[in-house]
């Protein structure tokens, strides 16, 4: 059972004073890109303890776990085996249960009644570790997906979604895709109109940056604000499928930390205006910088202007918006 997930860029991204909870309120239009990874999930040959539906599984033993389960990560920032570890290490994903695709497995066996199951968690990273682009999300979504779909678990979309926004405020998001509002913590969405097809182009940078640093750099710089900036420019925007009013319409409140957090991002960004980005900005909390191109024509020029400039690790190119996790091989007739 393989699943691809998409990962995501915020086209507004603003950010309210930190939650009681120590989540931050934001109102974020997110758009989904064409950079995916695809997870495949399979039941290990002559696994024991196959998974067992509701029935059985009061009759299992109490404390066997729902899901034992192994992670094999390849792809985008892989490290080659007995090589270096790449610039954006896969080390940082964990292979234990930590990952957040072992948890989106356990709570699916969860709400299903699942216990004793089995799998192996095949990952191919095409999305950018740590990058800001929600990768590990995207993994998590398509875990809840494939899992519900290998085990025959019929889960309802309401209920992938609440479980998605357990595991994290942006693991809602790459189960829908498309283009959508984002309130709460990021995890409420609703879809949001969005007209005709976007080129984008990536700049991938050396390491990652830590979400939570970027949201304690944001605390720091108290600017006196009670409410995160509302998303009305972007919204109307997209309805118009003109780049360059999408472009000056883009809005990322982490921005300033994270180029506080390093700021070669801020060279980055004025690389890619210089070769004419519509609009420019750092994606989600970086490092990560995202380019508006005005055609696909124009995202090439960009990406091969980026690339020469030496200051991105590597650039990807994506179109958006992306669909949502998709099954793109189904399991074998039982
Ligand atoms: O929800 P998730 O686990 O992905 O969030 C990671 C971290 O990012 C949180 O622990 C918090 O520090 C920060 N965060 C935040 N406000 C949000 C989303 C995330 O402060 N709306």
């Amino acid at each position: 059972m393989t699943v691809r997930a998409p990962a995501k860029v915020n086209l507004h991204l603003g950010v309210g004073p930190r939650r009681a909870d120590g989540y931050h309120e934001v109102i974020t239009a997110l758009q989904a890109v064409s950079l995916y990874d695809e997870l495949t999930v399979s039941t290990p040959p002559g696994a024991p303890g196959e998974a067992r539906g509701p029935e059985e599984a009061s009759a299992a033993a109490e404390g066997t776990p729902a899901v034992a389960a192994t992670v094999e990560i390849a792809g985008e920032g892989t490290a080659a085996p007995g090589g270096a570890g790449a610039a954006d290490d896969v080390s940082v994903v964990p292979t234990d249960a930590d990952n957040l695709a072992v948890r989106a497995a356990l709570l699916v066996a969860e709400a299903a009644g699942i216990r004793g199951a089995r799998i192996h968690l095949a990952l191919a990273k095409g999305i950018p570790v740590a990058a800001g682009m929600a990768g590990g999300s995207a993994d998590a979504a398509a875990a809840l997906v494939a899992c519900d779909a290998l085990w025959g678990a019929g889960l309802s979309a309401g209920t992938l979604a609440r479980l998605a926004a357990r595991l994290g405020s942006d693991v809602p998001f790459p189960l829908t895709g498309g283009t959508a509002l984002g309130l709460g913590r990021g995890e409420r969405l609703s879809p949001v109109a969005s007209a005709g097809e976007y080129h984008w182009v990536f700049a991938l940078a050396d390491g990652g940056l830590s979400t939570p640093a970027v949201y304690r750099e944001f605390d720091r710089i108290d600017d006196g604000r009670t409410e995160p900036t509302p998303a009305d420019a972007v919204l109307a925007a997209l309805t118009t499928a003109d780049p360059a009013q999408l472009g000056a319409a883009l809005v990322n409140d982490l921005q300033a930390p994270a180029i506080r957090l390093r700021p070669a991002l801020g060279d980055v960004l004025a690389a890619g205006r210089g070769h004419g980005a519509l609009g420019a900005l750092v994606s989600g909390s970086g490092p990560t910088c995202a380019f508006l191109a005005r055609d696909a024509e124009h995202g090439a020029l960009l990406a091969a202007g980026l690339e020469a400039s030496g200051l991105a690790r590597a650039v990807r190119r994506a179109t958006a918006p992306a669909a949502g996790a998709t099954i793109v091989t189904a399991p074998p007739p039982s």
